[in-house]
């Protein structure tokens, strides 16, 4: 396949193109023969590395909604390529070019990391393959790179950490540290806790950092006590949170420690007691108490053989967007128009309550409050209800 750039016929535009030229023959025309076909979904996600079970509980969703319906979408047959992306950003564009050119995917899910993100977007804004993000919260996606064949089902980096700044203020928290990776969803997470701390009267007083995968806290750590503050905001996830978090227990901070969900989500397991009182805030937790989160968490545990987290709920309302968008163009890909706006128009019965998408092709949903409690993400209260990302709609 050639290699396609803004401005030059899209691959679905030519298949069109080939289905008007045959119309009137009586064999089988391009776009029958186009429908015949799987619908290619590739799946690029980290399945090795500090992010592997993110991209593994994506993955299992995505197929649990694929089994769902008896392995049809809007009546195409779907077919998965799974490609490990190692949450490396410097191979993210060779490899979303792997999976737009080579294997010719007809939508790519995709990816965990913000960074990968960046690499994923550059390419299929440039071919014009529809791309569902399951996880990665890069804010531009949805900003100032917008593109119409992008949709996020998952939250932008913003989102979770707003809240827990938001909810820090309100309870007359006035000085605040964050700590993270100093790569796109540590610093976005940092100026939403940012944003929401001040909009409540507080503010961050010091930002600590440390490359992405890095895990030597100790410096960071020891310079927490020497701060004046009254809580720690953080963000990080994965592999990295679990050190993370058993880290700072061990160190004996007195300062109460808090962060974007992914703090303490799908590994509080191995975190054990030294997550224990961790207050997070995120688009998912334990206790939501609805049909559906009952439903999916009890396939999930029995399809992974473990519980399901916010990635996985991530992962299945993907999955649920593209049938929404399928089943209105009754699998027909040809039909841009119809399905994009059939996908803008989702209305999303969710694990985790109701989510809708923003003109910028974002998801709106609450941010709860939860703490750790006995190995749970307990749900506490609402940080914020139907939040949108501030981003002011995509204009392409
Ligand atoms: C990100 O890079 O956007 C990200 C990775 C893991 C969890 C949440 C966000």
């Amino acid at each position: 396949m050639t290699h396609m750039t803004k401005g030059t016929l899209s691959r679905r535009k030519l298949i069109k193109g080939a289905a008007a030229l045959t119309a009137a023959t009586a064999v089988p025309t391009g776009w029958a023969i186009a429908q015949a076909k799987p619908l290619k979904v590739g799946l690029m996600l980290p399945y090795s590395g500090t992010f592997a079970q993110l991209g593994e509980n994506i993955t299992h969703a995505i197929e649990m909604v694929i089994a769902e319906r008896n392995g049809k979408f809007g009546g195409r047959e779907i077919q998965i390529i799974k490609l490990d992306d190692e949450s490396k950003p410097e191979l993210g564009p060779q490899n979303a070019d792997r999976m737009v050119k080579r294997d010719n995917v007809d939508v790519l899910i995709g990816t965990v990391h913000s960074g990968v993100q960046l690499g994923i977007h550059k390419v299929v804004k440039e071919s014009g393959t529809l791309c569902i993000v399951p996880n990665a919260g890069a804010v531009g996606v949805t900003r100032e790179l917008c593109a119409k064949n992008v949709f996020r089902m998952s939250f932008s980096n913003w989102q979770p950490a707003y809240g827990m700044g938001l909810a820090l203020g309100k309870r007359g928290v006035k000085k605040a540290a964050w700590i993270t990776w100093d790569y796109a969803a540590g610093a976005e997470s940092g100026a939403g806790f940012k944003e929401g701390l001040e909009k409540a009267g507080g503010q961050v007083v010091a930002t600590l950092t440390l490359k992405f995968p890095e895990t030597n806290f100790q410096p960071l750590l020891a310079q927490i006590p020497g701060l004046g503050v009254e809580a720690v905001g953080a963000f990080f996830a994965g592999g990295g949170a679990v050190q993370f978090v058993k880290e700072y227990a061990a160190a004996g901070i007195k300062v109460p420690l808090c962060g974007s969900g992914f703090l303490t989500e799908g590994v509080l397991g191995p975190q054990g007691a030294a997550a224990e009182g961790v207050e997070t805030a995120l688009h998912y937790g334990d206790g939501i108490d609805n049909l559906k989160n009952t439903a999916f968490r009890a396939a999930f545990k029995a399809k992974a053989g473990r519980e399901a987290d916010v990635y996985a709920v991530q992962g299945y309302d993907s999955a649920q967007l593209l049938v929404i968008g399928l089943e209105a163009v009754k699998g027909n890909m040809e039909d841009e128009a119809g399905l994009y706006k059939a996908m803008r128009a989702a209305k999303i019965d969710s694990p985790r309550g109701p989510v809708s998408l923003s003109p910028s092709q974002d998801v709106v949903h609450n941010i709860y409050l939860r703490k750790a409690t006995g190995g749970l993400n307990k749900v506490t209260g609402i940080a914020a209800e139907a939040l949108a990302d501030p981003g002011t709609g995509c204009k392409v």
